[in-house]
């Protein structure tokens, strides 16, 4: 295993190393899967426009935050706050690993789906996107590919870091990116394509409202794997030579390119198959599973296999590298704290994780109570478990997270030692206009903008009450 000056605990082989396996981390069902049917239900363009403010103005200096405290501590969430005498910060990093729990056990049932449908589509079965709902429901079937899709996320886990994630990142991601340019590029030929864009890329401030807001931050936090500490764990495995500030920027730019990328494919190609009516599309978790199969077939049977197939292996690989710095953070927090062994670690998180999906996995249809919960009073109509999960840790604990990941470097860690790791490994960085935008950003930007927004989500999601 390459290393990198940790101390044994193994670490990237490179920089180039870190930040594909990062950007395999950020790129995912969240770029993909989530961040298309977010747009549709917030209303288009307006969402957009706050999901890139979220991620360049707030996300990518909290990104740099984890980043640092990973490098400089060496140690997975629990641990680093604890090494930096964080005192009661360290409930961020317990809070962190609750998250990846959350996360993942539902993340990995929609990741069973999306590896569903590659044998799907293998298969040539394309009438699958107008059976979405009852493909869900069969629990035995999506639960098996979850099953697979968790032990091969665990597999990769255990062989630690350059032996695993690293080389599955390494030639994974430039493939997708040219499937999904392929497709958009597809997608701008097809009738209607300019309703789709124009809805996609003009925006109507009537549409946004708090929810729109807080799923815009929710959805920044996910995409970008903030909050929860999976980049200060990637981060302890990162070199002193390494320049923080420019990795973190890569990592913010290619997840977000890529979010963006995917939403011109989708948007063109929903508005082909609804004929230019953007107002009746319904959002939801299904959009690209019951959308897409159509479109494959209208390249024709050949064409249509090929394309479709590879295209959700592609989405699986990159749930792949997706779950597996998911489960990396608690795996790494039971090697490091608890000194079990790494392979043995890997198994039994993992085994636990699926086991609390269960209930996610049967709520799109096995069982109907699970499948429309009425638990959440700011939600109109009932939940799945599912996005239940998914309202809890990612419109919820990421931004928390986040809020106090950035008051915990100014204020206890100190902006100073903060500052003195970031300019190992980038000596221009004291004095800089980035160091000013940071150090602003982190002292008071973030921490006040993100817990005015996680006080207004909580009372309105769980409550109902809606101040703004
Ligand atoms: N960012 C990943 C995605 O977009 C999901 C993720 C969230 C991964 C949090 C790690 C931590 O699919």
């Amino acid at each position: 295993m390459a290393m990198t000056g940790n101390s044994g605990r193994g670490g990237f082989s490179n920089k180039l190393g870190f930040i594909l396996a990062a950007a395999g981390s950020a790129v995912g069902l969240g770029n993909i899967w989530k961040f298309p049917f977010e747009v549709a239900d917030g209303g288009g363009a307006a969402f957009l426009i706050l999901y890139l403010g979220f991620c360049f103005i707030l996300c990518y200096p909290v990104m740099v935050a984890e980043i640092t405290i990973g490098r400089h501590t060496n140690k997975n969430p629990v641990g680093a706050f604890k090494a930096l005498k964080g005192g009661g910060f360290t409930i961020v990093g317990l809070l962190g690993i609750i998250s990846g729990f959350l996360i993942l056990s539902f993340y990995n049932v929609v990741a069973g789906w999306a590896f569903g449908y590659f044998l799907e589509m293998v298969q040539g079965n394309f009438g699958i996107g107008q059976e979405f709902g009852s493909f869900t429901a069969n629990w035995q079937r999506v639960g098996f590919y979850g099953l697979i899709f968790m032990a091969i996320t665990a597999f990769i886990v255990s062989r630690g870091i350059s032996g695993g994630i690293e080389k599955a990142a390494r030639f994974l991601m430039p493939a997708l990116i040219i499937m999904i340019l392929g497709l958009m590029f597809y997608a701008f030929t097809l009738p209607h394509a300019g309703e789709g864009l124009s809805f996609y890329l003009v925006p109507d401030f009537s549409e946004i409202t708090f929810d729109v807001v807080y799923s815009a931050l929710g959805q920044a936090f996910f995409s970008l794997s903030l909050g929860m500490g999976a980049l200060i764990t990637y981060g302890s495995y990162v070199s002193k030579k390494d320049n923080i500030v420019s990795s973190a920027a890569y990592i913010t730019l290619f997840d977000v390119g890529i979010a963006f990328i995917a939403g011109l494919m989708m948007f063109p190609l929903v508005a082909y198959l609804s004929e230019g009516d953007m107002a009746s599309i319904s959002g939801g978790p299904g959009l690209i599973f019951v959308t897409l199969p159509g479109v494959f077939e209208s390249l024709g049977p050949v064409l249509g296999i090929i394309i479709g197939s590879v295209f959700f292996l592609l989405l699986s690989f990159a749930a792949l590298t997706s779950t597996v710095s998911l489960l990396e953070v608690p795996v790494a927090y039971v090697v490091d704290e608890w000194k079990i062994k790494r392979s043995a670690a890997s198994w039994l998180v993992a085994g636990l994780i699926f086991a609390i999906g269960v209930p996610s996995l049967l709520s799109y249809g096995a069982s109907a109570s699970l499948s429309s919960m009425n638990v959440l009073p700011g939600v109109e109509g009932g939940v799945a478990f599912l996005d239940l999960v998914g309202f809890i840790a990612n419109d919820t604990f990421l931004p928390l997270g986040g809020c106090i990941i950035s008051i915990f470097v100014i204020y206890k860690w100190k902006r100073k030692n903060f500052d003195a790791e970031i300019e190992e490994g980038n000596p221009g960085f004291k004095g800089s206009f980035l160091q000013k935008y940071l150090n602003i950003t982190l002292s008071y930007i973030a921490p006040i903008v993100l817990a005015i927004i996680f006080l207004l989500t909580f009372l309105n999601l769980y409550f109902g009450i809606t101040l703004l």
